[in-house]
Order: C-alpha cells, then structure tokens, then sequence
C-alpha cells in the first residue's frame, strides 16, 4: 500500500438516535431531528476534505411511516425546509444531491422540493450526496426484480443472461459504487433494510455517539478506523 491513507470511495450513514438525544433533554422527538441536521453539514464538509466521493444519507425509511403522523409530518418539513435552505451552500460547495427510494409516496410539495434540489445541484463536481428517503433494501431489490421480469416477458433479455451486473443496475444506486464503510449511530448494530446487497463488502463502524452529536471529528475516527480495516473480499492477501 502507498504511504497515503486509505480513503473511501463511498460512505453511507444511518443516522440514528434523535429521539434518545431530545428525550434525554427532556425534548420533543422532532428536536432531535431538527438537531440532525447539523452533523449532516458536518459530515459534508469532513468527507469532501478527505476526498470521499459519494455520501449517502439514511433519512427516512419505509418503515419509518409507522411512526406518530406528527413525527412524519415533521421529518417531512424539515427534509423541505433543508433543501432549501442548505441550496445555496450546497451549490459552493460543489454537491451534487441525488436520492434513492421511492419518491411517489411523497407529497407533491417534498417531490418538488426534491426534484429542484437535484436540479439546481446537478453540476456539483466536489461530491455526491444520496439521500435515502423513503428507502428499504427489500423495497428496492423488489421494484428491481419487477423491472428486470418486465424485461424478461417483453423478451429483451433471456432469463439465463440475468448476471449480478443485471441485479446491481435496476437497483436505484446502479449509477454508484457499493459503500466502503456504513456508519450506523447511536450504538445500535444493525442495519434496518439498508443497502443489503450493495453492503455485501462493506466495512461496518458503530460508533456510540447519538446522531445529533456526532461532528467532524467523529467521521475523522471512522476515515482512520477504516484505514487500517484488511479488506479481503473472499481471497488470500499476496497470492
Ligand atoms: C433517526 O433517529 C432518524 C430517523 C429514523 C428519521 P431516530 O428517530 O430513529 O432516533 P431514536 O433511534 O429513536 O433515538
Ligand atoms: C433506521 O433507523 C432508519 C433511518 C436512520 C432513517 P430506525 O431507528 O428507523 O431503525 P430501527 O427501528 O432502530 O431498526
Ligand atoms: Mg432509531
């Protein structure tokens, strides 16, 4: 290996443990994820000076409906309200947002807001953010699956040509590389339906610290965690 530290291509977070943060502090849950939003700058500025490429972001999942209509309704604004605000610095910064997830059960308003954020950021050099909104593994290995069998009865592909690479590119993360490191907050160590098969080779880091503090720092200690990771990816290191 070169003297160079070892940097990710690609780092996803699961950003947990907002409402453990507020409830600690005697707060409503949705202050916890109003609190979210600045270790997510934070997270921005620490992977675009280490040169990561890509970042993406588990904000919402498909299961996350479940939850109180007023939590929904707030997690909904604020993923609004951010976009916005966050535009201009986004666009300095050379960020280019995209998401994965399925972005129809959305009201027309968060769509929009979407959809314009992707637009205005489309020519960000410096870094990809991926959000992931309404987002499950299952969900959208499943809507690949029906792609890929629409396909098949259209007969544009034969059911012995369908490879890993067939899978990987109906999957909404077909433009990106897999994750190198996931984070996962809060110390929980699990995954919640998150990029399953692009996680096949990931390195996984669970730091304790709750969502809303987590900063700069702590993403350094991941970028050094994984530096000295041995990945093997099924073989024998010098053969
Ligand atoms: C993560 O924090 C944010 C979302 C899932 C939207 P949580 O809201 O899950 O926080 P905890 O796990 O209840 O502390
Ligand atoms: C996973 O966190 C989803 C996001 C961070 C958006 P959850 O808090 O919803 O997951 P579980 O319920 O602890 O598995
Ligand atoms: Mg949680």
């Amino acid at each position: 290996m070169s003297e160079l530290k070892r940097i990710p291509q690609h780092v996803a977070i699961i950003m947990d443990g907002n409402g453990r943060w507020a409830e600690l502090r005697g707060l409503e849950r949705c202050e916890g994820h109003a609190a979210g939003v600045e270790p997510v700058r934070a997270s921005l500025r620490a992977a675009a000076r280490h040169g990561v490429k890509f970042l993406t972001l588990y904000a919402f999942s498909t299961e996350n409906w479940g939850r109180p209509s007023a939590e929904v309704d707030a997690l909904m604004e604020l993923f609004c309200q951010s976009v916005v605000n966050e535009a201009p610095e986004l666009i300095r910064q050379g960020v280019r947002v995209r998401m994965i997830g399925e972005r129809s059960r959305f009201s027309e308003k968060v769509q929009k807001a979407l959809a314009e954020i992707e637009q205005r950021t489309a020519e960000g050099k410096t870094i990809t953010l991926i959000l992931a909104l309404n987002y499950s593994s299952r969900s959208e290995i499943t809507r690949a699956v029906r792609r890929i069998a629409e396909k098949v009865a259209a007969g544009e592909i034969a059911p012995d040509q369908i490879q890993e690479a067939t899978v990987a590119e109906n999957l909404d993360t077909a433009p990106y590389p897999d994750p190198d490191l996931i984070i996962r907050t809060s110390g929980e160590q699990r995954l919640s339906n998150f990029l399953l098969w692009q996680a096949s080779y990931a390195e996984l880091w669970f730091p304790g610290v709750l969502w809303p503090d987590f900063n700069e720092e702590e993403f350094d200690k991941a970028i050094d965690e994984y530096a000295h990771r041995d990945r093997r990816f099924g073989l024998v290191k010098g053969k």
